[in-house]
This record gives C-alpha cells, sequence and structure tokens, in this order.
C-alpha cells in the first residue's frame, strides 16, 4: 500500500463510507460519520473505515470495518482496528459472520455464547429474520468479545 494517512471522518466522508459498507454485507444501520475513522490515500481517496458504536446498554461495539475491494489484503483492515482499538474501552465487543471469527481473533476476541452478551448483542443475535438470511447464505453470526 502507497501512503495514506489515519484520520477521524469528516461529513464530507459520509457518502464514501455508506457507499463501501452498504457494497459489503455488513450492517448498514448506525452509521453515524461522527464515530467513524478512515484510512485515505494520498490523493483523497477513502481506503477503509471502522467505527467504534456506544449501545444503550453501555456496551460498545467495534463495527462497519470495510476495506475498498481492491485495497483488500493489504493491512488495511487491521490499521483501522488496530487504531480503534488503542482508544476503545474495555470490554470491546463485536458481530461478524462465522468464517470472520478467526480475522479478529488476530486482535483479542474471542466468541460468546448468549448467556455471557450484553442485552444489546443477545437481542441482536437472536432476532429470528437476520439468523434465517445468515443461514440461507450458509453462515451463522459469532458474537466476540475482547477484554
Ligand atoms: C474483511 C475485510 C475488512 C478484511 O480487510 P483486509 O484489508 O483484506 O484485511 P487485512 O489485510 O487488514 O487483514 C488483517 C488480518 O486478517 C486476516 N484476514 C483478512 N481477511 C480475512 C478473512 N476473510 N478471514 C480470515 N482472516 C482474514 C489477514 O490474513 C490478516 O492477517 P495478518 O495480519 O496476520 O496477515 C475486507 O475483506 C472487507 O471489507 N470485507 C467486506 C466487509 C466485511 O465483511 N467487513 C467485516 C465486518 S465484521
Amino acid at each position: 500500500m502507497d501512503k495514506f494517512i489515519i484520520r477521524p471522518a469528516r461529513e464530507a466522508d459520509f457518502s464514501a463510507i455508506s457507499t463501501l459498507v452498504r457494497s459489503t454485507k455488513i450492517n448498514p444501520t448506525g452509521l453515524k460519520w461522527q464515530r467513524f475513522i478512515i484510512a485515505e490515500s494520498s490523493v483523497g481517496k477513502m481506503i477503509s473505515c471502522g467505527q467504534i458504536k456506544t449501545h444503550l446498554d453501555g456496551s460498545a461495539e467495534i463495527a462497519s470495518i470495510a476495506v475498498q475491494p481492491e485495497d483488500r489484503g493489504q493491512g488495511m483492515a487491521r490499521v483501522i482496528i488496530e487504531k480503534l482499538m488503542l482508544n476503545a474501552s474495555r470490554p470491546l465487543y463485536l458481530m461478524c459472520r462465522f468464517e470472520l471469527g478467526k480475522l479478529y481473533e488476530k486482535f483479542g476476541f474471542y466468541a460468546i455464547q448468549t448467556k455471557d452478551m450484553p442485552p444489546y448483542f443477545r437481542r441482536i443475535s437472536c432476532l429470528a429474520s437476520l439468523v434465517d438470511l445468515l443461514a440461507r447464505e450458509g453462515t451463522t453470526l459469532l458474537v466476540m468479545r475482547c477484554d
């Protein structure tokens, strides 16, 4: 990867963030640009993004991790995840498709059972519509925690 910077998102980045997130199969809700950081190339292209969401039950979630398709496999998710984790409180939670568990294990996350989830994650992980959707795609949802 050529030169890039990591910086807090600005309002003008919202369109690029939304386009990238919506082009993937990740949760498109709660895209508040104020919570995001982005990696930006030397020519001003948004390469990758991510955010920390705080839920009403007080739990914090690392979310919306996404990298432009042409920039994947070059550590551009890693730089966003590491930067977000540097400033985040613990425990930190996330939700991902089962097959991405290996990615997040590299950062100290481990899968947790329903009984150990904060209320927000318990509620989402039990949503029948989401469970059905993932099942149709041949996968399941993982909720992970980092202490
Ligand atoms: C998943 C995604 C964010 C990975 O981005 P990336 O820039 O290719 O990832 P990186 O190059 O930073 O990889 C970081 C580490 O995770 C590993 N990794 C990357 N993708 C992986 C995958 N699909 N499964 C398992 N491990 C993976 C890499 O091997 C790398 O390990 P290393 O640092 O020990 O070599 C990217 O493919 C993407 O945007 N996908 C669509 C959106 C999405 O699914 N986001 C995840 C939401 S939970």
